[in-house]
């Protein structure tokens, strides 16, 4: 009998999250996957851009890889332009995948929140659906953010809604009574509207704004009213907290139940 002839193996996909700045913050899942050997991809906005993950794994004593290979993905909202780039990106990481190793992407905060990891992945499964993707999760920068600006996010009934501050201040202005702590992400062009909104709502006093957390550049600033006017890092967020929100009831099971009246006097 014939020996069959062996089929080339493609390299898995792995989304390899590096928390928000500060390499101590790299799991160890993450950390061995930087030296396992897997072809590392990352991301920039435009060609030969300084990459922000590749800071964090230096940062963390790592040298780069001399065949480390940068994927552009513009800031545009041309989707045009957006099509063509993801389109290069998958066809790139395919390649990739075909010499056999895995490709890490490298991901600044967590893989699954706001990042292009999953895009990427997407598409390339629409190349190849049998490619295996893994994802290594990571901390996010807001999980970050409130350990620094020594925020609680939520405790026991509390709500919480993370959203790009982009919705717009109407959004935003609904979602504080609906929610305790809203983070605000991409904070950054809105930044003067929502202040002028966490004013009207008397709310400076309970937000605080935090900007590169983990970088040696983190600022966490709680007068949130004296950034007026600045122009942050578009790694920045707000942490908004409204402890006047009027809470609606839990339902029961969730919570030990109230003796009923009859309970109650048996
Ligand atoms: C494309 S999202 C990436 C989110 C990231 N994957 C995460 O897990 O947090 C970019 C937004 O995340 C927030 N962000 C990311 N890194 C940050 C950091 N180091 N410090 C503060 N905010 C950060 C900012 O709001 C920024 O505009």
């Amino acid at each position: 009998m014939n020996n069959p002839i062996p089929t080339p193996r493609c390299g898995r996909l792995i989304g390899l999250s590096l928390g928000p700045g500060d390499p101590e913050l790299i799991t160890r899942r993450g950390w061995a996957a930087l030296q396992s050997g897997a072809r590392w991809t990352y991301p920039v906005k435009k060609a030969e851009e300084r990459s922000y993950a590749l800071e964090i794994v230096r940062r963390g004593g790592l040298d780069v890889p001399d065949d480390a290979v940068e994927l552009v993905f513009p800031m545009t909202r041309d989707a045009a332009a957006l099509a063509k780039a993801w389109a290069r990106a998958a066809a790139r990481t395919m390649q990739l995948l075909a010499e056999g190793r895995d490709v890490a992407f490298l991901v600044e905060g967590d893989a699954s929140t706001y990042s292009t990891f999953r895009h990427l992945a997407r598409a390339v499964r629409e190349l190849a659906p049998e490619i295996e993707v893994e994802t290594i999760p990571g901390v996010s920068s807001f999980a970050a953010a409130a350990a620094s600006a020594d925020v609680v996010l939520a405790e026991e009934d509390e709500t919480v809604a993370v959203i790009p501050a982009a919705y717009g201040v109407a959004v935003i202005d609904h979602l504080l009574d609906e929610f305790d702590t809203l983070v605000l992400m991409k904070v950054k062009p809105l930044l003067d509207e929502v202040l002028d909104l966490l004013t009207a709502r008397g709310l400076l006093a309970t937000s605080c704004f935090v900007e590169k957390v983990g970088a040696p550049e983190e600022r966490v600033v709680s007068d949130v009213a004296s950034l007026r006017g600045e122009k942050v890092n578009y790694l920045s967020l707000l942490l908004v907290q409204n402890p006047k929100r009027a809470r609606g009831e839990l339902r029961r099971g969730c919570r030990k139940r109230a003796a009923t009246a009859e309970e109650a006097a048996a």
